[in-house]
């Protein structure tokens, strides 16, 4: 993840070690924004005249563009956000060996989400950059070169962009997560959702949301009158979800800042509480079979999570299929041994929702 952890975080990762866990510290008290990219000038400037050049096709700027992005690369450094818009300026100007040589350098797992960006209208990358020149003069107020003035954000997006590219250009400025969408991570999220039963109406609670890969397509699944919690302990995470969510369109997505151990749900408030790859966070195969650290940490979180769910209404978890011998993780076994004691009655265990990980499904009772 791009965000750095809290202490308090760092805190649970202890868990993994050979000692045992130092006490989880207090969350911070207040949401304050968290800047989620070093924004580099020189970028945001060319990515400015490219927004310009997509608005008005004037050549000028494609050159400025071109001009600003050959001085902010350094040899031997990777930058490849901004190699890929070099890439991209280049191909405009109709220089496609230059554009290709560029590409050269560019981490291939970038590629196949940069090819469909190429494959796009110039009017809609622009909107992209709109936003993301939009964000950078949101964080900061030194950005010698772009002009902050004029800088605001597109009110939405193109409907047909993959969530999750949208998500990953505004938290890395780059395809980062190109890879994933190889995986077809996004497509399946929204694949997971209706097969959960997610649907018009539904209430859920993604806890631990990060970057949004669930909040968002789920949002989609249950607008217009289903709501979306998006919870989180990283304040940036929920931070990039609203501005993620604002630009979609979803007004039914609202982040909630949780403790390590209260994922502070409204008390009967959703139909479902979704959980991915959040409780190797909280204890792991090595303290499980520990009774006092299960009760320390696993049963108040899921007691929470409990709290937040109408009766009859499911709770989800994705974790890793691992043996319980596997000390950093925690085996779907133990969750399910522990959510049974707090009134959780098993329902099914789905095929895998990705390779190597199970999908349990409980109700509470
Ligand atoms: C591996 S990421 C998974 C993110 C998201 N669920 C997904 O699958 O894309 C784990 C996330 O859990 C969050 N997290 C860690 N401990 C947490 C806790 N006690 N309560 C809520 N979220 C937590 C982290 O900030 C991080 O964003």
């Amino acid at each position: 993840m791009a965000v750095a952890l809290p202490l308090a975080l760092a805190a649970l990762l202890g868990c993994a070690r050979d000692e045992p866990p130092p006490p989880i510290a207090a969350p911070p008290p207040a949401h304050a924004p968290t800047p989620l990219y070093t924004w580099e000038p020189e970028v945001l400037s060319a990515a400015q005249h490219l927004v310009r050049y997509s608005d008005g096709g004037d050549t000028a700027d494609l050159a400025a563009a071109v001009t600003a992005l050959k001085r902010s690369i350094r040899p031997g450094e990777r930058q490849d956000f901004a190699r890929l818009l070099l890439a991209w300026a280049l191909r405009l100007q109709g220089d496609a060996a230059g554009s290709a040589e560029v590409l050269d350098g560019v981490d291939p797992l970038h590629r196949p989400a940069w090819d469909y960006f190429f494959a796009r209208p110039v009017t809609d990358l622009g909107l992209l950059l709109r936003g993301l020149v939009a964000a950078g003069c949101a964080e900061r107020d030194d950005l010698p070169g772009v002009d902050c003035t004029t800088a605001a954000a597109p009110p939405s997006l193109p409907a047909d962009y993959p969530v999750w590219e949208q998500i990953s250009w505004r938290s890395h400025s780059s395809d980062r997560l190109g890879g994933w969408s190889r995986t077809q991570r996004g497509r399946t999220a929204t694949d997971l959702g209706r097969r959960i039963g997610l649907e018009p109406g539904v209430d859920v609670a993604d806890i631990g949301a990060g970057e949004g890969w669930f909040t968002l397509p789920f949002a989609q699944l249950v607008a217009p009158t289903g709501q979306v919690w998006a919870e989180e302990v990283e304040p940036a995470y929920l931070d990039y979800i609203s501005f993620a969510a604002t630009h979609l369109g979803l007004d039914n997505v609202h982040p909630v800042l949780g403790a390590p151990l209260d994922a502070a749900l409204p008390e009967a408030s959703v139909d479902l509480v979704f959980v991915c790859e959040v409780f190797k966070w909280i204890y792991t195969n090595r303290t499980a079979t520990d009774r006092a650290q299960v009760e320390a940490t696993a049963l108040p979180f899921l007691r929470s999570l409990r709290r937040g769910l109408r009766p009859g209404g499911r709770l989800v978890i994705i974790e890793h299929d691992r043996p319980t011998t596997s000390p950093k993780d925690i085996s779907p076994a133990y969750l399910r041994r522990d959510a049974e004691e707090l009134g959780f009655r098993f329902v099914e265990e789905l095929p895998d929702y990705r390779p190597l990980q199970v999908t349990l499904v409980l109700e509470r009772e």
